[in-house]
């Protein structure tokens, strides 16, 4: 219940703890465990919530089949000393008559909310709910969704919250797939073929790392390696993009956001690394 979990968190602070966040949908894997395991070095109180979150899912996507498998995670959780779980349930979260909803301009429409429309807004709101309630001082967000964390980002500076949003690395299969819940939808050759996207991206950031001319270049490249992979369905986007605008590069900065979302079958996948563009050019 949140006034439960509001109650708690009040008594920590009242206490002077410092509390660590880490919101999730669950289904975790040692993406979101990395991410607790940082809270855990930084904080007093770590808290990681579970909700798989209604309004940042479109008409037609997958919330219906998202993984939830809360016993397991909370196995995955005391291994790595999470202090509090924090699982709300729609109705006492968004109850009805529910009807304040965040945008967030220019950012929330950009890469993939332009394929994705609301699902910003849907994330925005649904975590400054969950910063109302637990009240941390730091809050953990992976780079695997960059958009994501400049979205919180832009929404904790433009509202004042006290908050330090925190990045962490994005933690890979062996094989240099990125974690994600939804990994478990793809099947047989797909997993495999799944691979195409970072291994693309390296290419990418090699290719900068070179002293490339400019994104124009890395672009094409990027999309003839995606498109040379027969099970990729599609290509939602692909290229080189400002990581504070979000917006496609004309020249290289000093830092650069390769990023890419495809589909392989019916599975979205999205992916992305930051590359510091040659001394020289700078
Ligand atoms: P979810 O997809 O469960 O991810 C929870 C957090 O784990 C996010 O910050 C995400 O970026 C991070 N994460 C996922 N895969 C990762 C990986 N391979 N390496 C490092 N971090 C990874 O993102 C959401 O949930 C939701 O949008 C949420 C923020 C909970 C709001 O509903």
């Amino acid at each position: 219940m949140p006034r439960i979990m509001q109650e708690t968190s009040k008594r920590h602070l009242y206490k002077g703890k410092t509390i660590g966040f880490v919101p999730t949908m669950g289904a975790l894997h040692s993406g979101h465990l990395s991410l607790v395991k940082r809270a855990k070095s930084e904080n007093d109180i770590v808290v990681v919530s579970i909700f798989v979150n209604p309004l940042q899912f479109g008409p037609g996507e997958d919330f219906e089949k998202y993984p939830r498998d809360v016993e397991k995670d909370m196995e995955k959780l005391r291994d790595v000393d999470a202090d509090i779980l924090f699982v709300p349930e729609n109705k006492n979260l968004c109850p009805e008559g529910f009807a304040t909803h965040f945008i967030i301009e220019g950012i929330s429409d950009r890469l993939c909310g332009a394929f994705r429309p609301g699902h910003f807004s849907g994330v925005a709101t649904v975590v400054c709910k969950l910063f109302n309630i637990v009240r941390p001082v730091r809050a953990y967000f992976g780079q695997k969704d960059f958009q994501q964390t400049v979205v919180i980002g832009r929404m904790v500076e433009d509202l004042n919250m006290d908050i330090e949003v925190v990045t962490c690395p994005t933690v890979r299969e062996s094989d240099g797939l990125a974690m994600s819940s939804r990994n478990v939808y793809l099947r047989g050759e797909e997993r495999t073929a799944a691979t195409v996207l970072y291994k693309a991206i390296s290419l990418s950031r090699e290719m900068i790392e070179a002293g490339v001319s400019g994104p124009e270049e890395v672009k094409a490249r990027l999309n003839e390696a995606l498109r040379s992979e027969r099970l990729v369905s599609e290509i939602q986007y692909a290229g080189v993009y400002d990581p504070k605008t979000l917006l496609d590069l004309n020249e290289f900065k000093r830092y650069n956001l390769v990023a890419g979302a495809i589909r392989i079958g019916g599975t979205r996948l999205i992916d992305n690394v930051l590359v510091e563009a040659v001394k020289a050019r700078q």
